[in-house]
């Protein structure tokens, strides 16, 4: 089905390219318009309606986003959304008449639309063809979204969006698979950017709401280090939304047990275990929706590298690199989050109580990669350096991760910055600062 939409897609676009290139009449242009009729009745064979949605500058359909063709077909994106159409539903039983009468009105000069596309479909007699905005990337959405974004920061806004379809999965509701994976795509496009105020790796990270923190937390995570090693954007949208539910097994466990500061007794722990086991029960009834992907990893991610982790399986294999990559991610997380029932380490004891499972509970190459990229002071960490000034760090050093580069803080408020690499000071970190706790006079600072 998938191939078939994406021809349809392809098709329908390459009409409209046409008829802009010969004009509508021309003989090329109505074969074209032909050929999209055919697939697109070939789709509706199976679908009452067919459905093509622009979303930022992706061609989307139900969960499918077609990144590929997206590329490909750009000009004719750009073309549509200039004249303000996001979404594009065919009916079945859509006439090869009502096709050319849209790509007529389509590829008018836009000076000469003087109607409202829905009232001039309605005139022409074309009405299995609706076109229109999409409500969430209008304009106006587009702007209450930054406001929103602006209010409330780009990290409650996500995890608000991306709250909803965890809800709906414990309540066992069908889901938006396409709103979500849309919601997690605009945090991928912000990664590059924005991803120091996405991932609230220190400073930022004065909430502590439980799992949901958690999840979207290890989720964004994920999708950082995957994309900074090499995975393509589609990939690391399905890791971003297979790590999202990698606990979701855990919201069905006595929260006393999940709290319980001490040792868990040998019942509790394999009740705790059986968060995986439970995890991956629950997706099994979304793959059509979410993929395979989140049952892979919520079954695997404390299997272990080598094994020794749990649940035991029948015919124990390696994990998937993803579960592998969401691992890291959430141990990372785990530790340095504060709950009720732990503290949260410093992120140099964070470094070293990880290095220990390096070639055993994670494969060496990806552990130190993961190292290199975040660093032994992840950015917006506070910190004391040799000279007793303080500091908070705003870059790393792949090369050298325990020496980043850092802006002075206090006691005088430098804008400059030091290379702690190779100083020739030797001014190194002496001591972190916990934002909650020694460094909370100095977040007003950064
Ligand atoms: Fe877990
Ligand atoms: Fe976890």
């Amino acid at each position: 089905m998938k191939e078939r939409i994406e021809v349809s897609f392809r098709d329908f676009l390459g009409a409209i390219q046409a008829a802009l290139l010969y004009g509508a009449g021309h003989p090329i242009v109505k074969k074209a318009i032909e050929k999209a009729h055919q697939s697109i009745t070939d789709c509706l064979t199976e679908k009452a309606e067919l459905t093509i949605g622009i979303i930022g500058e992706e061609l989307a359909f139900e969960k499918e986003i077609f990144f590929d063709l997206s590329k490909l077909a750009k000009p004719g994106i750009t073309y549509l959304k200039d004249r303000s159409i996001e979404k594009i539903t065919f009916k079945r039983g859509f006439q090869l008449v009502e096709l050319e009468k849209f790509i007529v009105f389509l590829v008018m000069p836009k000076e000469d639309v003087k109607k409202d596309l829905g009232d001039y479909l309605k005139f022409m007699g074309v009405h299995n063809i609706i076109a229109g905005k999409v409500g969430v990337v209008s304009k106006a959405a587009e702007q209450a979204l930054q406001q929103a974004l602006d209010r409330k920061g780009l990290y409650e806004h996500s995890l608000e969006e991306i709250s909803q379809p965890l809800i709906g999965i414990l309540n066992r509701e069908a889901i938006d698979g396409l709103a979500l994976k849309l919601a997690i795509n605009n945090i991928v496009d912000k990664l590059g950017t924005q991803y120091q105020q996405l991932l609230k790796l220190d400073t930022l990270k004065r909430y502590d709401l439980g799992t949901f923190t958690h999840l979207i937390n290890v989720s964004i995570l994920s999708m950082y280090f995957s994309s900074k090693i090499g995975f393509t954007k589609e990939i690391v949208l399905d890791i971003g939304l297979a790590a999202l539910f990698h606990d979701i097994g855990k919201l069905y466990i006595s929260r006393k047990i999940i709290r319980k500061p001490g040792q868990l007794s040998s019942m509790e722990f394999s009740q705790m275990e059986s968060h995986t086991v439970l995890g991956s029960a629950l997706l099994l009834q979304y793959i059509d929706t979410l993929g395979i992907m989140p049952v892979v990893v919520s079954f695997e991610h404390h299997l272990r590298c080598d094994l020794s982790g749990y649940p035991k399986a029948a015919f124990p294999k390696k994990p998937h690199i993803i579960s592998q990559i969401v691992s890291i991610c959430d141990t990372y997380d785990a530790l340095s989050a504060r709950r009720s029932y732990k503290v949260d380490y410093p992120p140099d004891m964070i470094y070293n109580l990880m290095m220990r499972g390096k070639g055993t509970t994670y494969a060496s190459s990806l552990l130190e990669k993961f190292f290199q990229l975040i660093g032994v002071w992840p950015i917006g960490s506070i910190v004391s350096l040799s000279d007793k000034r303080t500091a908070v760090v705003v870059d790393e050093n792949q090369d050298d991760i325990f020496s980043p580069i850092v802006k002075v803080i206090y006691p005088e408020k430098e804008e400059v910055k030091i290379d702690l690499k190779g100083n020739k000071d030797g001014l190194k970190i002496e001591r972190y600062l916990n934002p909650r706790r020694e460094g909370k006079d100095f977040l007003h600072l950064i």
